[in-house]
């Protein structure tokens, strides 16, 4: 829907474009394993949206993968499909969509699609961007192939034997989830199995890493394709205790220390920068991305781990806090992530299909 497509509000026509608060509809929980992380994420979204500027409501998801307009008393069940006239019939018409979501079901072009076909506008990469970035087996081989530096994995499908061809120590990871769930580090070849096993648990296909030595930095991008967009200052994750950034060090009050900007040469930093961008385009991202990195410690190679379309969202997490140190606050984040919402939505109007 576009934003003048309303004329039920009772304000005049004329006047509805400019003085009409834009209706606005937070997503939040969903059926992921980071369903309370996103709820968190969008709480604070929903504090910090100027209530001069818009009108908020959420969309709870449930575990169950049940959608519910408001909480509590005034619940409403929704639905996350097309029928009686379709998804805004119920929702109320919304201007624009903020899926707060992480992981399957939410951030991997899932929900996305859905709003593509109701046509909807919303924050965020779009259903391809979504899906490849959620992948970190096709987003690995789409970064090699735009020449950006990317450790080097395998991939263990259905069937596959369970092997380590790139030696110990090893990263095994589920292909497609976030927040360290089902990860671990190993060591060596006695410990392989049960690590793809427990990485199993969440996906069918599994990656095993070589494992990077060096520092973590992260860095925020924000925009679509014109004007370019821009990166965040980049941030060091300091693990304090932490071997790794594992699912304590980024939950547990004083798991981590982000440290803004790194202690690294200019340079380097200046390679963060750029190697975020670039990561964003040749993954065809739009709107916003945190791009996870190493320094590698022998030879200070930027190496991109990841890129996550929908980063932990509250106003004290790493993509905030990098716009923030960066002159961007979060209640602009926000306006600006919609802007580029409706801007995105405004200009593949026009095509023709
Ligand atoms: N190849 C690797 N070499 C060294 N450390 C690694 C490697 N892969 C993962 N790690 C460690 O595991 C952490 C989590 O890995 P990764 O970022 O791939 O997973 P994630 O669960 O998708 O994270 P997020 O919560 O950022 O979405 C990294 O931040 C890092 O500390
Ligand atoms: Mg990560």
């Amino acid at each position: 829907m576009r934003r003048d497509d309303h004329d039920d509000d009772g304000d005049d026509d004329h006047h509805a474009v400019t003085a009409r608060r834009l209706r606005v509809a937070v997503l939040a929980g969903g059926r992921s394993s980071e369903h309370d992380i996103s709820l968190l994420s969008a709480r604070s979204v929903l504090e910090a949206l100027d209530p001069d500027r818009y009108d908020a409501s959420e969309i709870t998801i449930g575990r169950d993968g049940r959608w519910e307009l408001g909480t509590g008393d005034t619940a409403a069940e929704t639905l996350p499909v097309p029928y009686d006239g379709g998804p805004l019939e119920r929702l109320g018409r919304v201007d624009v969509v903020l899926p707060i979501l992480h992981g399957p079901f939410g951030e991997d072009g899932t929900v996305q699609g859905l709003l593509e076909l109701a046509g909807i506008p919303y924050v965020g990469a779009g259903v391809a961007a979504s899906a490849l970035a959620m992948d970190k087996d096709l987003f690995k081989k789409v970064m090699r192939d735009s020449g950006i530096p990317v450790a080097r994995h395998h991939t263990i499908r259905l069937g596959d034997p369970v092997a380590s061809p790139l030696g110990y120590p090893a990263f095994v990871k589920p292909a497609r989830l976030g927040s360290s769930v089902g990860i671990s580090k190993v060591e060596d070849e006695s410990e392989l199995a049960a690590a793809v096993a427990l990485a199993r648990r969440h996906d069918e296909k599994v990656l095993v890493e070589e494992a990077v030595a060096g520092i973590e930095v992260e860095c925020g991008v924000l925009g679509n394709r014109q004007p370019p967009p821009v990166a965040s200052l980049p941030g060091r994750i300091d693990t304090l205790e932490h071997d790794w950034y594992d699912y304590a060090s980024k939950y547990e009050e004083g798991g981590m220390e982000l440290v803004v900007p790194p202690e690294l040469p200019e340079a380097t930093i200046e390679l963060v920068r750029r190697r975020a961008v670039e990561a964003f385009v040749a993954s065809e991202c739009e709107g916003m991305a945190r791009v996870d990195f190493f320094v590698r410690e022998h030879d200070g190679e930027v190496v991109v781990n990841e890129l996550n379309t929908i980063p932990g969202f509250t106003a004290t997490s790493v993509y905030a806090k990098l716009f923030e140190a960066s002159g961007i606050g979060y209640a602009e984040l926000l306006d600006r992530l919609i802007d580029l919402a409706l801007e995105r939505h405004e200009r593949r109007s026009h095509l023709r299909y």
